[in-house]
């Protein structure tokens, strides 16, 4: 069977601890190193990737093409505006010449009916590369960087602020396959995914909504927040309006545990959802986060192509 990424449960609880440990082991291996050198087991010697963008992307275009680059592999990016799907030809049928020409695709679109479409016509993995419905490969870099610095997944207390978006919604599925809790802070109207909250609660994951920005940052190990208005989202002053008290600033912090770390997946819109103050403070890893979108999407595309 074809293993496509589409989000974090395609490839389950035990999958995704492995490629944590994979993307620490191969992080560590290669420290100092030029960025652009090979793995010494080029894993992905002979492999391509193929990028298809319908929005914008600075992390996730770079750290695949890198990823690849360090696997041995190499990539192509396309801009969807400037391939025949901006000129009407159909999922279907690119799923199927891109099948033929390289060995993955990652997509990054609006309707995650797109991906899975995608997923249904192409005989090689396709990966999500962020949706309006989730963001897996993300999350997979989110929580290499938290056992990084030093917090153990089973019973971390995280909490989100802001927006229940499509990072949110893979932050909560990883909760219920790795078994952390997530405390919600978002304004009504705003509400995180419901499927997704009630998949990770049957899971045994504890998640909470609170109204509350205080009470959802209280004794957190984790805050996390992301933008108010998402890639193609409308309505951007009734957003910031709505979810102004949500802010990350340090009076919110002071809430959270003393040593708990603050991550943001960039971009990030500084004075919005989050302070220059927290941001560039100590308890910031957001550039960790970032340079591990690399070692993260090295184990997501071993994965894919079954060599983890
Ligand atoms: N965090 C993230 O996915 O960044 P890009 O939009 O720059 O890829
Ligand atoms: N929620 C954001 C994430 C960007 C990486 C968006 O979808 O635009």
């Amino acid at each position: 069977m074809t293993r496509h990424f589409l989000d974090l449960s395609d490839a389950g609880g035990d999958a995704l601890a492995a490629m944590l440990n994979d993307a620490r082991a191969r992080k560590a291996a290669r420290a100092s190193w030029p960025k652009g050198r090979a793995d010494p087991d080029a894993p992905l010697a002979g492999h391509v990737l193929a990028m298809v963008f319908e929005k914008n992307s600075t992390r996730t275009r770079v750290s695949f093409d890198m990823a690849m680059r360090q696997l041995g592999g190499s990539a192509i990016i396309l801009e969807a505006g400037s391939t025949q799907l901006g000129r009407g030809e159909t999922i279907a049928d690119t799923a199927r010449v891109l099948s033929r020409m390289v060995d993955a695709i990652m997509l990054r679109t609006d309707d995650h009916g797109k991906i899975e479409q995608l997923a249904a016509h192409a005989a090689v993995p396709v990966i999500n590369g962020l949706t309006d419905a989730s963001h897996p490969c993300q999350i997979v870099a989110d929580l290499l960087t938290i056992v990084e610095h030093g917090k153990a997944l089973p019973g971390l207390e995280v909490a989100w602020l802001g927006d229940g978006n499509n990072v949110l919604s893979s932050i909560i599925e990883a909760a219920g396959l790795l078994r952390f809790n997530v405390r919600i802070g978002v304004p009504e109207g705003f509400d995180a995914e419901p499927a997704f909250i009630a998949a990770a609660r049957a899971r045994g994951a504890k998640i909470t909504v609170c109204r509350d920005p205080h009470k959802a940052a209280a004794g957190a190990d984790v805050v996390i927040t992301d933008t108010w208005v998402s890639m193609g989202q409308s309505g951007a002053d009734a957003r910031i309006a709505a979810m102004t008290p949500y802010q990350v600033d340090a009076a919110l912090m002071a809430h959270a545990k003393r040593d708990a770390v603050f991550l943001h997946c960039l971009p990030a819109h500084r004075g919005e959802e989050v302070t220059d103050e927290v941001l560039d403070g100590p308890q910031s890893v957001v550039w960790d986060e970032a340079e591990n979108r690399i070692h993260a999407q090295k184990s997501v595309l071993l994965w894919a192509l079954k060599k983890l």
